[in-house]
């Protein structure tokens, strides 16, 4: 199935994707590895056949010429070159022995005895020698001899990827990355072992890197969709819910009219009267002016201060507030409840489920009939792949809030998940039923279309997975995410790049700080073979991610798309393209 599926889209778990920003940034699906090529299920079949087999130096099977010392005098009549490849023979033996010493006496030998013309019998005693200094962990002769070799064979795949493992142990990121990523595109990106190590040098340099720009950079706040979205997964906190009639001035005043005056000078009722009017810039300010006078929302402010820390994706900010928050015993329990669901998500986001678990069981504790910590809770356990106790949680919610829509459609696609990952034909047809089922009785909630958009989409439904994005783009025609599923939809539907590209650009257009649209765009440009571009969306959507693992997903991203550019300056080579 994989096999169709480009780009795996991040929320692929079924999670809200402002939602995954939050919990964890990365995608659960995704590796790396992907934007290198969309079709990888054909490696899959072919996967594992190539390991090990580089353990071996070349020429090993083949049966030996002279079996004899170098002194025999039968050797006098050989040419250079038969010389050479009997020292190399008699190496292979010892290499096989173990006997690493010996082994690259002999290949030395074959070195000095071959003609240089004979580059490909040169290249490979270098690569020998490499592969018998390797096992000596010698990662500098390794180097040095894989050098040799690929001068003489730039398409040397062997001697490339050994370099790549010595530059590996060396910490040479960088240089590794180039030489794994030539390999895997002679490979055409058929060999499990080069794509891991590919990944995993892109994860670390990606990591290292997102750590850095990440600390230095501006905070960021996301679109008011993007807010607006966020605060709606949340109805039972009293911080989102608008004013209350007694605490505007005029309460006379319409609804929809301009902006009512706050009462007195609560920076608190301030910072909620520019949230209706999504003025989100100056509520941190409001808010921290409560906090500071000791007024009596100073715990409402609290909770409201460190959520927009967490929307500007700063949770070193953000976590001394929540603290005070839960350690507030005299505080509404609503209160307390909220500040768990967002420690605990943010833990989630710090790769720290232990912890994670720890605050949504506590929310749970303190206010039990609370149905957004089931909701929370429910998509946490999605996150670590506890299905049961997910569909559990949405349970629990949606008997607390019958009307929950959002609780019913991403228990719909657990199941469904699970029946599907489960080879389950019949749980899917039931899942399947159960999204009919949902957009039957909830037909205003987009979430429902746009999961069970997913899942047709898996079921390769294409169809109807466009009716149903068209659906969402109906009942929220500003939100930017849509736009881009339905895009990736058309490349997965009708390989209509022109189309896919149209929608995502749309996307941008919606909202301008839509990182998946970019990111996206810049994995469609790998794909066309436009790395600069590529490149250059990539880049755009790092600069608005909302977490370092996203950044440091992003980077990754990155770095493989330049990689593929030096690869392609230096041999010459190119990933095949759409
Ligand atoms: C937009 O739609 C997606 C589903 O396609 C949903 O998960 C998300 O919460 C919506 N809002 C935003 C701001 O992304
Ligand atoms: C996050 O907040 C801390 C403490 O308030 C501050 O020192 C730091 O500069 C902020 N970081 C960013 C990236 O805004």
């Amino acid at each position: 199935m994989a096999a169709s599926k480009p780009v795996e889209p991040q929320s692929g778990s079924g999670l809200p994707r402002w939602q995954l920003a939050l919990l964890v940034g990365t995608p659960i699906v995704l590796g790396v590895g992907a934007v290198y090529l969309w079709n990888r299920s054909r490696a899959k079949e072919k996967q594992g056949k190539r390991n090990g087999e580089r353990k071996t130096p070349e020429g090993s099977a083949s049966p030996v010429q002279g079996q004899h010392g170098a002194t025999n005098p039968e050797l006098e009549n050989l040419s250079p070159l038969d010389r050479a490849q009997s020292a190399k023979n008699k190496g292979n033996k010892y290499f096989k022995a173990g006997k690493y010493d010996h082994a690259i006496k002999c290949y030395t030998e074959a070195i000095g005895l071959c003609p240089k013309e004979k580059k490909g019998d040169l290249s490979t005693f270098y690569q020998n020698r490499a592969a018998a200094y390797e096992q000596q962990m010698k990662w500098t002769e390794v180097i040095q001899d894989c050098s040799q070799a690929v001068e003489l064979n730039p398409r040397y795949v062997k001697a490339l990827f050994r370099r790549a493992k010595a530059l590996e142990k060396l910490d040479n990121k960088k240089e590794c990355l180039e030489d794994v990523t030539a390999v895997c595109i002679l490979e055409v990106f058929q060999n499990q072992q080069s794509m891991l190590l590919a990944d995993k040098v892109l994860k670390q340099l990606g990591k290292e890197k997102a750590k850095e720009k990440y600390k230095n950079r501006e905070p960021l706040m996301p679109s008011p969709q993007f807010i607006k979205s966020y605060f709606s997964s949340f109805t039972d906190d009293i911080i989102s819910q608008p004013l209350q009639k007694g605490e505007k001035k005029d309460e006379d005043k319409d609804k929809e009219g301009e902006a009512s005056e706050v009462k007195g000078s609560s920076g608190y009722l301030k910072a909620k009267q520019y949230m209706e009017e999504e003025n989100y810039d100056k509520i941190i300010s409001e808010c921290t002016k409560e906090i500071e006078s000791g007024g009596r929302y100073s715990a409402e402010a609290l909770l409201l201060r460190a959520t927009f820390y967490l929307l500007i994706g700063n949770a070193t900010a953000a976590q001394p507030d929540l603290d005070r928050v839960i350690n507030m015993n005299d505080a509404s329990v609503k209160l307390r409840a909220n500040a768990l669901i967002k420690r605990g998500s943010m833990y989630m986001q710090q790769q720290q489920p232990q912890l994670s678990t720890q605050d949504f069981n506590m929310a749970a504790e303190i206010d039990h009939r609370n149905a957004d910590v089931y909701h929370h809770r429910g998509q946490l356990k999605i996150l670590l792949d506890q299905v049961e106790e997910a569909v559990g949680d949405f349970d629990e919610c949606i008997k607390l809030r019958p009307d929950s829509a959002l609780a019913q459609a991403q228990k719909c696609f657990a199941l469904y998940r699970q029946a599907y990952t489960g080879n389950n034909p019949s749980q899917v047809q039931k899942a399947m039923d159960g999204f009919e089922d949902v957009i039957r009785r909830f037909p205003k909630c987009a979430e429902g279309y746009a999961l069970y958009a997913q899942a047709l989409t898996d079921q390769q439904q294409f169809g109807k997975a466009d009716e149903m994005y068209d659906k969402c783009i109906e009942l929220e025609p500003d939100n930017a995410t849509t736009y881009v599923h339905k895009g990736l939809l058309q490349l997965q539907w009708k390989q209509d790049l022109e189309m896919g590209l149209e929608l995502i650009s749309k996307a941008i257009e919606i909202d301008n700080k839509c990182d998946f649209a970019y990111e996206t765009m810049g994995t469609i440009e790998v794909q066309r073979g436009n790395l600069d571009k590529a490149i250059d969306m990539f880049n755009k959507a790092i600069n608005l991610a909302k977490s370092e693992m996203e950044m440091a997903h992003l980077y990754s991203l990155c770095d493989a798309a330049y990689a593929q550019t030096e690869v392609a300056k230096k041999y010459g080579l190119k990933p095949p393209t759409l």
